[in-house]
């Protein structure tokens, strides 16, 4: 309606000299107007000029006084013409704003005497204030000196208005042709597909926001590695047990006993069940026996290894327990079918009794991924974790010497990150070692290289997330997971 209106206008007339006074002409909402104007001007059917007016308008406080009189005026009819009024009386008849501006104002206007006893100094006032007010709101001119002193007084603010004066553009028709959207299969059947003008394609359009349910960055990213690791030939390890023994936790991988993380501050112990109810008893007698004293090649720790620490239940602090307990299958396997090589890795929770912070959680995840064969070297490790990085984004690695009492050599991983400028680290590695295989049952030259990262590294990374506190825990980010990119480029 209106964009009809303005185009049948401008057929007889040269121009609309004003989109505000032609809204009021026509009975139509401006805003209404000003939004045909803007969709006609950008399919070239009108021009327009934006028209600014500035104009003044009462505040909220200047709609009062308009309507029942300035505050020293009112100050001033309440005190009697003759004699005079205690204050206190006087200012219970005003609420405290009104009485304090009345008060000030009537004073510096030296209309009235105050004092305890509060009395007229003149006999008859006029309201300017409320007189001028009236006229800002009737749109009539006022001088300049009233106008400061109104705005001083915050009683009007000055208000900006926008409007367009109009003329026929290039493309000008009384009426505006419709494009077709959609070619349908009428349009075919009747063949004015041929004459059909066709609406072009909005490329920029933004489709709307899809109220669906959304993958958490975690889970988006979990699948990613996945991916990765299956195209890289992995099987995934079952990892269906929160709960581990410290044995396959920390004695299988030659952790020894009185090592810091088998403390409480590290480790969260379980209380009910305590204790696990089996282990591979032969297997759990060559542990001891390494851990005590060695051999294949290894002198061991020289301590006196306890059943009772191996028993204690536990929250797994590694998924390498996990790989602990499958290399030792593999062993078992070994044995009987004699040896296959394996490419193994898991995704899955981790706990560790930790200080939570910016960038600590007390359970996070950790991806860890393993190969098992003849003949494997430091080389091998390098190469496999420059792919495995590569294809999650991070090409440029360096790798640092390490310590982990199951692992030697042992790296660290680090990235460069170019947000953040600097190297960053992004996991551990290492190759298993004797001590951890051998009792297991592998053959002499079988070799593991293995490594661990957390998942919410990468996430945070990638997915630009700076609190590990926003993406993990019961103060996560609803937004930020309804928000996070659906896909991320350049992994692979
Ligand atoms: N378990 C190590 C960690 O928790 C990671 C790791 C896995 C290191 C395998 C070496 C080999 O950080």
């Amino acid at each position: 309606m209106a964009e009809q209106a303005i185009l049948s206008y401008l057929e007889t007339h040269e121009e609309i000299a004003d989109s505000g006074n032609f809204a009021a002409e026509c009975g139509i909402d401006h805003a209404e107007i000003v939004n045909a104007i803007k969709s006609l001007h950008g399919f070239l059917y009108v021009e327009s000029q934006d028209i600014k007016k500035e104009t003044w308008v009462l505040t909220d406080e200047g709609k009062r006084y308009a309507a029942e009189g300035s505050p020293e005026v009112q100050l001033f009819l309440a005190v009697p013409a003759e004699g005079s009024i205690a204050k206190d009386e006087l200012q219970k008849k005003f609420d405290p704003a009104i009485f304090k501006i009345g008060c000030s104002q009537a004073g510096k206007n030296k209309w009235v005497e105050m004092g305890r006893q509060v009395s007229r100094k003149v006999v008859q006032v006029e309201d300017k204030v409320k007189d001028l007010l009236l006229k800002i709101q009737k749109g009539q001119v006022i001088g300049q000196a009233d106008i400061n002193s109104l705005k001083a007084r915050k009683l009007i603010v000055l208000q900006t208005w926008k409007g367009y004066s109009v003329r026929k553009g290039p493309s000008y028709a009384p009426q505006r042709e419709k494009f077709a959207t959609d070619l349908t299969r009428e349009n075919l059947q009747s063949g004015d597909w041929e004459t059909l003008k066709f609406k072009a394609y909005n490329f920029n359009a933004k489709g709307p926001p899809s109220e669906c349910g959304h993958l958490h960055p975690l889970n988006k990213m979990k699948d990613c590695i996945k991916r990765i690791f299956r195209m890289m030939g992995f099987e995934e390890m079952a990892t269906n047990r929160y709960v581990e023994s410290s044995f396959w936790n920390f004695d299988a991988l030659f952790q020894p006993q009185q090592h810091p993380a088998r403390d409480s501050h590290d480790t969260f112990f379980l209380k009910t069940p305590s204790t696990t109810m089996q282990l591979p008893e032969d297997y759990v007698e060559r542990v001891k026996q390494v851990h005590e004293s060695g051999g294949y090649g290894s002198r061991g720790y020289n301590y006196e290894w306890k059943r009772e620490e191996a028993n204690k239940n536990l929250l797994r602090t590694h998924t390498t327990a996990i790989s602990s307990r499958m290399l030792y299958k593999l062993a078992q396997d070994t044995k009987q079918n004699g040896f296959t090589p394996k490419k193994y890795f898991s995704i899955d929770r981790v706990f560790r009794n930790e200080a939570v912070d910016r960038t600590h959680l007390a359970e996070f995840h950790q991806i860890e991924g393993l190969i098992c064969d003849r003949g494997l070297t430091l080389g091998h490790l390098i190469g496999v974790l420059e792919d495995f990085f590569k294809r999650l984004g991070m090409s440029n690695l360096r790798f640092k010497p390490a310590y982990n009492p199951y692992t030697e050599p042992s790296m660290e991983i680090f990235s460069y990150h170019e947000g953040f400028g600097k190297w960053v680290e992004i996991g551990n590695s290492g190759m298993f070692r004797p001590e951890m295989l051998q009792p297991m049952g592998f053959p002499e030259d079988v070799r593991v290289i293995a490594w661990g990262l957390s998942l919410e590294r990468p996430t945070m990374i990638l997915y630009g997330i700076d609190n590990i506190r926003d993406l993990f825990g019961h103060r996560v980010d609803l937004d930020l997971i309804k928000k996070s990119p659906l896909c991320l480029i350049g992994i692979k």
